[in-house]
């Protein structure tokens, strides 16, 4: 067997993105809740890249953590001045220098290229080929770089700017990204010149570069909404609607049902099993699992949570970051869940704040209960036991445990451990006066006649 092929990803990341106008570098704006860099990092991974050198601007210590943060082994480069996308590449030459089998060179603000594509890019290489690029057929090609092929083969990629006329009738356009031969690279890209309208290293350029130097430069061609790039916050929205899109029907091929897949929103890490309900206007932030048969009701929303097995939440559900329900628990309308696990078969059906806390299996939790887990200072935590059952309105002050089995009283304040199995009360006791109601009234009556 063949030893597998190495790969270096050079990310190009040192854009300025003005057109966002945002404090924010370009690359760490957001889509389905993880910056455009981190998305692009992961699909060269994905695709087999075993070393990343991610280029950045200038003065971008949050890039620079970003990359660290997702990719802690890749080298981060600074491209100090703007010279053009082949000057940036150039940036990280000493990574180059590594004798990579493949070179993949993609750029950070095209979040959407898919792991397959890159990895068909790599095996586009065999065979003597130099450098293998990634076209798209442009509704509007104003302004990409036009593939110029003869036959088939790619013979130049020509920036809109320096092309003529005829050039500029053609739609297939340049998406930006390329594999290169790792062995050949460095001497490709030394070859490229700045004689160009821009007067930039134009990566572009390595195609006729290869060529010249006796190498074969063929293309690949994805779909447009694939490789479409963010430059402003219009761009940043469509390319969030197309990943949408993409993972609605991920879930729905995998077993899930959408009644209204329109409106629900994942985020990128959102796994959900088979036979899961999911019904309109749902929104999944990042690190949330449903498990199968589950069903989650209109209008919840979830990050950091596990949902497990016909478990089902909302409508009206808000699960926050630790929230653990396992199998056929039952999380209601207006409920809050945050760092609790809700045990087997538990229910905390409506109005209601859990949060630090441990609920047993089958536990019932009343309308309106609220574990009081925060003092202005500490966290604190409720355990309830299993087969609990707190009756509606109550208020359980934290640090405080209900054993198992036990009754809380309707409207009770607890403040110290309950016993299991016991009944425990804690609220004003009732008192009537039989009569009062119309001896007031009469008093009353009689007082305003007067007047
Ligand atoms: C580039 C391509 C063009 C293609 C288009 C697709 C070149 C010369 N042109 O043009 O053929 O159709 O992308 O969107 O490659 N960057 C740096 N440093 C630089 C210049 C660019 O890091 O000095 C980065 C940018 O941050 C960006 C990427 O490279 O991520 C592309 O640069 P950009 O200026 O947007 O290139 P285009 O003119 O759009
Ligand atoms: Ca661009």
């Amino acid at each position: 067997m063949q030893p597998a092929r190495t790969c270096l990803a050079i990310v190009l990341a040192a854009g300025e993105g003005t057109r966002m106008k945002s404090a924010r570098p370009k690359v760490l704006h957001e889509v389905a809740g993880r910056s455009l860099l981190s998305h692009v990092l992961a699909a060269v991974t994905t695709a087999g890249a075993d070393a990343l050198a991610v280029v950045i601007g200038p003065d971008r210590p949050d890039v620079a953590a970003e990359v660290r943060k997702h990719a802690p082994h890749a080298a981060v480069f600074i491209q100090s001045e703007r010279k053009g996308t082949a000057h940036a590449v150039l940036a990280a030459r000493e990574s180059l220098a590594g004798k990579h089998d493949d070179v993949l060179v993609a750029f950070a603000d095209t979040p959407l290229v898919r792991p397959e594509t890159f990895a068909d890019l790599r095996k586009a290489l065999h065979g003597g080929v130099g450098v293998a690029a990634l076209g798209f057929e442009a509704k509007d090609p104003a302004g990409y770089g036009r593939f110029v092929t003869q036959e088939g083969a790619l013979h130049a990629i020509v920036e809109h700017k320096d092309a003529d006329e005829a050039t500029r009738r053609i739609t297939l356009c340049n998406a930006g990204l390329m594999a290169l031969n790792g062995h050949k690279a460095l001497a490709i890209l030394d070859a490229i010149g700045c004689a160009n309208a821009q007067n930039e290293y134009y990566l572009t350029d390595a195609v006729a570069v290869a060529r010249a130097q006796g190498l074969k430069t063929v293309a690949r061609v994805a779909p447009e909404a694939e490789v479409q790039g963010v430059n402003d916050r219009v761009q940043l929205a469509a390319v969030e609607a197309d990943f949408q899109r993409r993972k609605r029907l991920e879930a729905m091929l995998a077993g899930a049902t959408l009644i209204a897949p329109e409106t629900v929103f994942f985020s990128h890490d959102t796994v959900i099993g088979r036979d899961v309900l999911i019904e309109p206007n749902v929104v999944f932030g990042p690190g949330v699992k449903v498990a199968d048969n589950a069903v989650i009701h209109a209008f919840s929303h979830l990050e950091g949570a596990s949902v497990g097995p016909s478990a089902s939440i909302g409508p009206y559900a808000r699960l926050r970051p630790g929230a653990e329900l396992a199998k056929g628990a039952r999380v209601g309308n207006f409920v809050e869940i945050k760092a609790a696990a809700i045990g087997e078969g538990a229910k905390v059906n409506h109005l209601t704040y859990i949060g630090d806390a441990e609920i047993g299996a089958n536990a019932n939790i009343g309308a309106g209960t609220i574990t009081c887990n925060y003092d202005g200072f500490v966290k604190s935590k409720t355990i309830i036991g299993e087969g609990a059952f707190v009756g509606s309105n109550s208020a359980l002050v934290a640090p405080v445990t209900i054993g198992a089995g036990a009754y809380v009283g309707s409207g009770s304040v607890i403040t110290r451990d309950v016993k299991p199995d016991a009944l425990a009360i804690a609220r004003g006791r009732q008192m009537e006066r039989e009569g009062w109601a119309s001896a007031f009234r009469a008093a009353a009556q009689a007082r305003k006649a007067r007047q």
